[in-house]
C-alpha cells in the first residue's frame, strides 16, 4: 500500500486539488494499485500546488504543480515509487523554500491528515497539553510569559501578561475567543493552520483555559473560510467524543468547551472589542477602553482574546519549554513567524522563520522576486494599515521592533508586493477609502476624516492646489492618528503617509510619468 497525499487546504482546492485527488483515486482503481489517499493540509508553497507527495521508505516526495492531465503519465512514470518525472520536485523537505524554514507553529501542517486525531498524537500533539494538566495555573501562565510570546494578530502585546490580568480577576465565568477574521489582506496564515492543523488551536484553547480558569472558548471565525469552518467543526467533535473537550478534559476534573461563531463580513469585527460585540449578536461597533476585555470582555466577563496563530503556538511552547521558543528570534520578538508572501511575487506561499531576517531576504530567497519579473517598486507588511516600503527600506529587519521604528507594522505577517507598474497615489486613496468604508463610525476622525482624506487625495492627484493639499492631508493624517477611537482610523495614515513620503512622483501629475516606473 502505498501512501498519497493530496492537500485539502482551500488554496489547493481553488487551484484543482479536489480534482487531482479523483484523478488519482480512478486510475489506481483502474490499474489496480493499492492506494491510500489523505488530504492532507499544505506545505505551504502555493506556487507548487496542487502538490501532491508520495511516502517512501526514504521520506515524502513531491510532484508539482499536479494537473488531473497529468496522472496517467505520473502513474506510467513510476511515480509511486517515487520515480522521476516532469514534475518531480525531489524530497518535500529538500525544497529550498521548506529546507530553510523554522517550522514551529505549523510543525504538523502538511503532513497529517487534519482530522486525524491518531495522527496528531503521534506527531507530538497533546504533549503540551498533558504537561500543562500537571501545571498550577499561574505556573502555565508564567511559562507563556517566559517564552516571550507575543500576539500574532497585529499588536504584539505579550500574550502571558494578558494571560495573567485574566488569571487575576475573580468572576464567575471567563472566557477564551480565538480571533480567526483574519481580516488584513495578503495573510491565510489563520485558515491554513485551521484547515491543516485544527487539533493544535484546539490543543491551544484549552491550555488558554486551563492557565486562567476559563471554562468556555469560542473561535470566531470569518464567514469567507467555508473549509475551514467545517473543518474547525468537525475537529471539536472529534476532541470532545475523546474527552479532551467537556466538563472533565482528559479526566482531570477541569472544564472547558468550545464552538464556532461565524464572522459578518466586516473588516473592523477583527479589532477585539468589535469582534465582541459581534460575538455577543450586536453590530460590530468599537467599545471603548478601558476596560479592557482581560477584565470584562464578552458578555462582561473576564476575557482573552488572541489570535490563531498565538494559541496554537501554546502547545509546543508547553511541550518543549519557554527556553526552546524563547531560543529563536531576535530582540525582543521571540521564537518565530508564520510569514505570507502574497501579491506580485513568484513563490507565493507561507514559510515560518524566527524573527530577524530581512524583508529582502524574505521576497528574494523565499518569494523569488516578483512574478512579472519587473523591478519591485513598493512592499506593504502588515495588511491595508501597514506602510508601504521601497526598496530602500528592504534590510529592515523583521522584528516588531525594527519596523515600529521606520513607521512600519509587522502585523500579521502579510508581505504584499508590488512591481514598478503599480502607481502609489492610487494605492494611498485606496487606504483612505478602504477606512472610509470599514469604518465603524464610532468617532469622528475616522468616519468623517477618511472621507474627507479621499477628497483631498483626489484633489492632489489633479493638481488642485496640489501644495495646499499635500499640507492639509499631513494635518488630517496627524490627527486621525492621534485622536481615533482605534487604530483603524490610527493607522491608516502609514499607508497614506508612507506612500506620499517615498513615492512623491506618483502625487505629482506635472512630474514625468516615465520617472514614476523606471526605478
Ligand atoms: C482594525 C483592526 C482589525 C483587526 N483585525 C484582526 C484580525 O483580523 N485578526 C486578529 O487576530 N487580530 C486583529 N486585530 C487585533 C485585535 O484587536 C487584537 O489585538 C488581537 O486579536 C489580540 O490577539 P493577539 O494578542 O493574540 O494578537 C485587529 C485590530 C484592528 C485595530
Ligand atoms: S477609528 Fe473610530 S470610527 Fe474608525 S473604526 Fe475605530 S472607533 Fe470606529
Amino acid at each position: 500500500m502505498t501512501r498519497v497525499f493530496v492537500p485539502i487546504d482551500a488554496a489547493a482546492l481553488s487551484v484543482g486539488a479536489g480534482r487531482v485527488a479523483e484523478a488519482i483515486e480512478r486510475e489506481a482503481k483502474s490499474r489496480g494499485a493499492d492506494v491510500t489517499l489523505v488530504r492532507n493540509g499544505t506545505r505551504g508553497m502555493l506556487w507548487l500546488e496542487p502538490l501532491v507527495e508520495i511516502e517512501t521508505s526514504g521520506g515524502r516526495v513531491a510532484y508539482g504543480p499536479v494537473n488531473p492531465e497529468d496522472v496517467p503519465s505520473l502513474f506510467d512514470a513510476g511515480f509511486l515509487e517515487g520515480q522521476a518525472h516532469a514534475l518531480s520536485l525531489g524530497a518535500t523537505e529538500q525544497i529550498p523554500f521548506f529546507k530553510a524554514q523554522e517550522r514551529l507553529t505549523f510543525a504538523r501542517c502538511g503532513i497529517t491528515d487534519p482530522l486525524s486525531l491518531d495522527d496528531y498524537a503521534s506527531n507530538d500533539g497533546f504533549a503540551g497539553l498533558k504537561r500543562a494538566l500537571t501545571m498550577e495555573p499561574a505556573a502555565i501562565v508564567e511559562e507563556v510569559f517566559k517564552s516571550g510570546l507575543r500576539g500574532r494578530g497585529g499588536a504584539g502585546f505579550p500574550t502571558g501578561i494578558k494571560w495573567r490580568t485574566v488569571l487575576n480577576e475573580t468572576a464567575d465565568q471567563k472566557y477564551i475567543v480565538c480571533n480567526a477574521d483574519e481580516g488584513d489582506s495578503g495573510t491565510y496564515a489563520d485558515r491554513m493552520l485551521i484547515e491543516g492543523d485544527p487539533f493544535v488551536l484546539i490543543e491551544g484553547m484549552i491550555i488558554a483555559g486551563l492557565a486562567v480558569g476559563a471554562t468556555q472558548g469560542f473561535v470566531y471565525l470569518r464567514s469567507e473560510y467555508p473549509h475551514a469552518y467545517r473543518t474547525l467543526r468537525r475537529a471539536i467533535e472529534l476532541a470532545r467524543e475523546a474527552g479532551y473537550l467537556g466538563s472533565s478534559v482528559l479526566g482531570s476534573g477541569k472544564a472547558f468547551d468550545m464552538d464556532v461563531r461565524l464572522g459578518a463580513g466586516a473588516y473592523i469585527c477583527g479589532e477585539e472589542t468589535s469582534l465582541l460585540e459581534s460575538l455577543e449578536g450586536k453590530k460590530g461597533v468599537i467599545r471603548y477602553k478601558p476596560p479592557l476585555p482581560a477584565i470584562a470582555g464578552l458578555f462582561g466577563k473576564p476575557t482573552v482574546v488572541n489570535n490563531v496563530l498565538s494559541l496554537a503556538t501554546v502547545p509546543i511552547i508547553m511541550s518543549k519549554g519557554a527556553q526552546f521558543y524563547a531560543d529563536f528570534g531576535m530582540g525582543r520578538s521571540r521564537g518565530t513567524m508564520p510569514f505570507q508572501l502574497a501579491g506580485n511575487i513568484k513563490q507565493g506561499g507561507l514559510f515560518e522563520k524566527a524573527f530577524g531576517i530581512t524583508l529582502r531576504q524574505a521576497i528574494y530567497d523565499f518569494g523569488g522576486g516578483t512574478a512579472t519579473g519587473r523591478p519591485l517598486r513598493a512592499v506593504q507588511v502588515g495588511g491595508p494599515l501597514g506602510a508601504y516600503f521601497p526598496d530602500s527600506l528592504l534590510d529592515t529587519a523583521l522584528d516588531y521592533e525594527a519596523f515600529a521604528a521606520q513607521k512600519g507594522l509587522l502585523g500579521h505577517g502579510g508581505i504584499v508586493v508590488f512591481d514598478d507598474s503599480v502607481d502609489m497615489a492610487k494605492q494611498a486613496r485606496f487606504a483612505m477609502a478602504f477606512c472610509a468604508h470599514e469604518s465603524c463610525g464610532k468617532c469622528t476622525p475616522c468616519r468623517i476624516g477618511s472621507t474627507r482624506g479621499v477628497e483631498v487625495i483626489d484633489k492632489i492627484i489633479n493638481d488642485e492646489d496640489r501644495k495646499d493639499n499635500l499640507e492639509l492631508l499631513d494635518d488630517l493624517c496627524e490627527l486621525m492618528e492621534g485622536a481615533s477611537l482605534c487604530l483603524l482610523g490610527g493607522l491608516t495614515p502609514y499607508p497614506v503617509q508612507s506612500a506620499v513620503r517615498f513615492f512623491p512622483e506618483d502625487f505629482d501629475k506635472a512630474a514625468p510619468v516615465q520617472q514614476a516606473h523606471n526605478h
